[in-house]
């Protein structure tokens, strides 16, 4: 059994955690994932941005976002934390430094979608002040339906 470290720290991610980011993203989503590529030109990218939660056993979650120039809202596209690290406060860390982030760029909000059926992922934008303001109709790649959560971030 694999002992869980108590303690965990949020970082850029880099080249090293591509193969890491892959195996949590094929554990964490049953469609829409992102690709090796994709993740390869976002961890180049000026307007992306990859985080990373580690701790000694290796990548316990990661957020991506994107930034646009001329506009002052971010986009949080994806968030995922390893099946043995829920519950910890990792996705709650994740999101601290995202927004953290987007400040810093000059960004006054940021928006994200979820799966209307996403119970655990809709109670954490909830209870970190993210607030419903639209929805998007076949937004998945399965044809399942997103609402559009936004929080302003001053
Ligand atoms: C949603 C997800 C990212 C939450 O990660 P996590 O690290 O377990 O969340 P945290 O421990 O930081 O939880 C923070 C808050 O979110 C809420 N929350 C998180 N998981 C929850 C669950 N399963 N049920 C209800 N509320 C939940 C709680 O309010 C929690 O605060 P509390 O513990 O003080 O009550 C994780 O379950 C996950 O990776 N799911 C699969 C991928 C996914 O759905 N991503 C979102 C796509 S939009």
């Amino acid at each position: 059994m694999t002992t869980l470290s108590p303690d965990f720290s949020i970082r850029r991610a880099h080249d090293s955690d591509l193969a890491a980011l892959l195996a949590l993203e094929r554990s964490a989503f049953t469609t829409d994932h992102l690709s090796h590529r994709q993740y390869r030109q976002h961890l180049r990218s000026a307007t992306a941005e990859v985080w990373a939660a580690v701790d000694a056993d290796g990548l316990l979650g990661k957020a991506v976002t994107f930034h646009r120039r001329g506009n002052d809202i971010a986009r949080l596209y994806s968030i995922a934390v390893a099946e043995r690290a829920r519950g910890r406060g990792v996705a709650k860390a994740l999101l601290a430094a995202v927004e953290r982030a987007a400040r810093l760029r000059g960004n006054a909000r940021l928006r994200l979608e979820v799966r209307k059926d996403n119970t655990a992922a809709i109670a954490l934008y909830e209870r970190l002040g993210f607030h419903r303001f639209g929805e998007k109709t076949a937004f998945y790649e399965d044809g399942a339906d997103a609402w559009r959560y936004e929080k302003h971030l001053d």
